[in-house]
């Protein structure tokens, strides 16, 4: 297969790029190629004439964007029709990232592909914007909308929990968000299965399982061993600048359309830790 990857420096990127090795792959970071230089993004298409582009790049910061809107929207949506508009014209396919943040929250049952967005943050709304952008510019785009993603390829929540939890007797994480934890690895193998399948549409994409923040604090505290108590907190006493769904737990019916099946959460932070123990092992 040949793949151009947006976004290859990132977390989610650095395990797309493992699990394309074999694969004709062009990586690229947004010093290859900014999304919003639409001259580059179309020569770096075009040069490249991929069966697939995967657009995995995007402005992350959750928080950041509320206080930076316009840098939100110029890279997470039109960045996106940027990439959209060059692989239009290259014949290439589009499979785009996508988040459970484009849902309000409301609801107390998996969200499925037909629900409406109704996004609260403005990350949220930059992403929804670039899945109806997206949408109409390539109607066989293949959206692939995850959530909470830990992995080795950059800062996560687990990593985190990991450095309090060692530093700290106590911590508080907020217990009124549920969601489901996906580790970047299993995402980038589902994700190729997915190009592989021809796959179009939405499909959401998380390990299986659901869980609070706080749930999963306990949980990365007691696998490790650490001593650490965890205490839970509301989203009240924690205000951050961007407001996040209290629900966002995704429906897997349009992954299984597909034969494809995710790790429960808990057996992929097993795994992830496993891999931390091995990696800092090695270096000693
Ligand atoms: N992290 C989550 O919990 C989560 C949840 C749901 C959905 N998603 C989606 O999943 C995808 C991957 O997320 P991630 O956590 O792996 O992201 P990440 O670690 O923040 O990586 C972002 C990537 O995008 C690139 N990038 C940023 N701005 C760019 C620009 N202007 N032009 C070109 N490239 C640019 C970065 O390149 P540099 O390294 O060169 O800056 C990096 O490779 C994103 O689309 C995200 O919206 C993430």
């Amino acid at each position: 297969m040949r793949v151009t990857l947006f976004g290859a420096s990132g977390l989610l990127g650095e395990d797309l790029v493992r699990e394309l090795k074999a694969e004709s792959l062009t990586a690229l970071s947004s010093k290859d190629a900014d999304l919003r230089d639409r001259g580059r993004v179309r020569e770096a298409v075009c040069d490249s004439r991929p069966e697939w582009v995967i657009l995995s790049a995007a402005y992350t910061d959750v928080d950041g964007c509320e206080s930076n809107r316009e840098r939100a929207f110029a890279v997470n949506c039109e960045g996106a029709v940027n990439v959209a508009e060059a692989a239009r014209e290259a014949g290439s396919r589009v499979l785009f990232l996508s988040t459970d943040y484009v849902f309000d929250g409301s609801k107390r049952s998996p969200y499925e592909i037909t629900d409406p967005r109704n996004p609260t943050s403005v990350y949220g709304k930059s992403k929804a914007r670039a899945e109806e952008r997206l949408l109409e510019i390539l109607p066989e785009v293949c959206i692939a909308r995850t959530s909470w993603l830990f992995g080795h390829g950059g800062k996560c929540f687990p990593a985190t929990i990991l450095k309090l939890a060692a530093a700290r007797p106590e911590i508080s994480v907020v217990n009124d968000q549920r969601g489901s934890p996906t580790f970047t690895r299993d995402l980038a193998s589902a994700l190729v299965r997915l190009c592989r399948n021809d796959a179009r549409g939405i499909v959401h994409v998380t390990s299986s399982g659901e869980c609070t923040w706080y749930e999963f604090a306990v949980e990365i505290v007691r696998a490790s061993g650490l001593a650490a108590v965890v205490k839970p907190v509301s989203t009240a006493e924690f205000p951050r600048p961007a407001r996040r769904p209290a629900y966002s737990v995704l429906s897997p019916d349009s992954l299984h359309a597909y034969k494809i099946q995710m790790p429960d959460w808990k057996d992929a932070l097993r795994r992830y830790l496993e891999d931390r123990s091995a990696v800092s092992a090695a270096r000693t």
